[in-house]
C-alpha cells in the first residue's frame, strides 16, 4: 500500500543533496578519531544534541564546524560512499549532487582533495549502490564572488567531473546579483547552473537567480508562493523547485509538515520535486522525507507519481537515462 513505509517504490532522481549534509554524527566521531581531531562533543549524542536549529545560520554554523574532520580524499570518499549506501536504500536511482569546495578551501584542504574524494566515491555507483550520480560545485554566497570566481577557474582549469554550479549558504543580504560574473563564466564553459534562492529569501531572490543568472533550476523556492507573478513564470516555464519540506521544518522556515506548501504548489502545477538537502542534520533521506510527506497529506498515487517524474524529468539527465525512469 501507498502508506507503506520503506524505500521510495517510483523512480526517483535526487536533485538536491548537500554530501558534507550527509555526514552522520558516527562518522564525524570516526573520521575525527582516524585524523586525531579533537572535537568539541563528548559523544556522539552530544553532538546529536546540538541538532535544533532556529533558523539556516544555526545550522550553517554546526555543518562548516563538522567539515574539521574531513581532511584526506580517503575521508571524502568514505563519506560519499556511506551516502550511496543510503541513497541506494531509500530507492534513489539517480543523484546529482553538491559539494561545497570553498569550505575546505578555507581550512586549508586543496581542491583536488576534495574533488578527487568525492570523485573516487562516486565511481561505479550504478554497479555498487544502483544509481547514477552527478556532481555540483556550490558556491558560498556570504563570501566574495571573486573567490567562487577564482575556484570556478580552477576547476575548469583542473577539468574537475563536474556537470554544474550552484549557489548555497547564508542567502539573505547575499543576492544572486552579486554573482552574476561567475555564473556567466559557468555558462560560457558549457556548464549547468542552479541556485538556491526562495529558502530564507523573498521572491526577489528568485527572480534574479533566473534573469540575471539563467539558473535552469530553483533550490528550495517555496517562498515563490508569496509573489503570484513569479508562480505564472514558474508555471509557465516548468522551472524545477527542488523543495526539502524536514529541512523546512528543522530550519524553521515552515512551522510544522502539515504547514509546508508543497501540496499546494503540486496543485498548482509547479514543477515542485522532493529531496533531501542535509540528511543527517534535518532527520531524514529522501525515503523519509516522502514517508513523512505521504502521511502528513495523504498524498495519493497519482499525487506520489508526479513529484517523482518531476524529479526526474528535472535532472540533467540525457533523454536515453531518463526515459528509463520516467
Ligand atoms: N548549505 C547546505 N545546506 C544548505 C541549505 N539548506 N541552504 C543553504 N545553504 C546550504
Ligand atoms: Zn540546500
Amino acid at each position: 500500500s501507498i502508506s507503506r513505509l520503506g524505500p521510495v517504490r517510483l523512480p526517483t532522481a535526487e536533485l538536491h543533496l548537500h554530501i558534507e549534509g550527509t555526514l552522520e554524527p558516527e562518522l564525524i566521531f570516526a573520521l575525527a578519531l582516524r585524523n586525531g581531531i579533537t572535537l568539541p562533543y563528548r559523544d556522539v549524542s552530544a553532538l546529536r544534541e546540538k541538532y535544533k536549529f532556529t533558523d539556516l545560520q544555526s545550522f550553517l554554523t554546526l555543518y562548516y564546524s563538522n567539515m574539521a574532520v574531513l581532511l584526506t580524499e580517503q575521508d571524502f570518499e568514505d563519506m560519499t560512499r556511506a551516502y550511496l549506501v543510503r541513497a541506494g536504500a531509500a530507492g534513489v536511482r539517480h543523484a546529482e549532487i553538491f559539494v561545497d569546495p570553498q569550505a575546505h578551501l578555507i581550512r586549508g584542504v586543496s581542491l583536488e582533495t576534495c574533488i578527487n574524494g568525492v570523485t573516487r566515491g562516486l565511481a561505479d555507483s550504478e554497479a555498487r549502490y544502483g544509481l547514477t550520480t552527478s556532481l555540483i560545485a556550490a558556491f558560498l554566497r556570504d563570501r566574495a564572488a571573486g573567490e567562487a570566481l577564482d575556484v570556478l577557474e580552477q576547476l575548469i582549469a583542473m577539468d574537475a567531473p563536474i556537470i554544474g554550479i550552484g549557489l548555497d549558504s547564508a542567502e539573505v543580504g547575499h543576492p544572486p546579483s552579486k554573482f552574476i560574473a561567475v555564473f556567466a563564466r559557468a555558462h560560457d564553459a558549457g556548464l549547468k547552473c542552479v541556485a538556491h534562492a526562495g529558502e530564507e529569501g523573498g521572491p526577489e531572490y528568485i527572480w534574479e537567480a533566473l534573469d540575471l543568472l539563467g539558473v535552469a533550476r530553483i533550490d528550495h523556492g517555496i517562498r515563490a508562493i508569496e509573489d503570484e507573478m513569479l508562480v505564472e513564470r514558474l508555471l509557465t516555464e516548468q522551472i524545477p523547485l527542488t523543495v526539502c519540506p524536514l529541512s523546512n521544518v528543522r530550519l524553521r522556515t515552515v512551522d510544522t509538515l502539515a504547514d509546508h506548501p508543497l501540496p499546494g504548489m503540486l496543485a498548482r502545477g509547479l514543477n515542485v520535486s522532493v529531496h533531501s538537502d542535509d540528511p543527517s542534520y534535518f532527520g531524514g533521506y529522501l525515503d523519509d522525507n516522502m514517508a513523512q510527506l505521504t502521511s502528513t497529506f495523504a498524498l495519493d498515487s497519482s499525487q506520489l507519481a508526479e513529484l517523482a517524474a518531476n524529479s526526474v524529468r528535472s535532472a540533467f539527465l540525457p533523454r536515453e537515462r531518463s526515459g528509463t525512469l520516467l
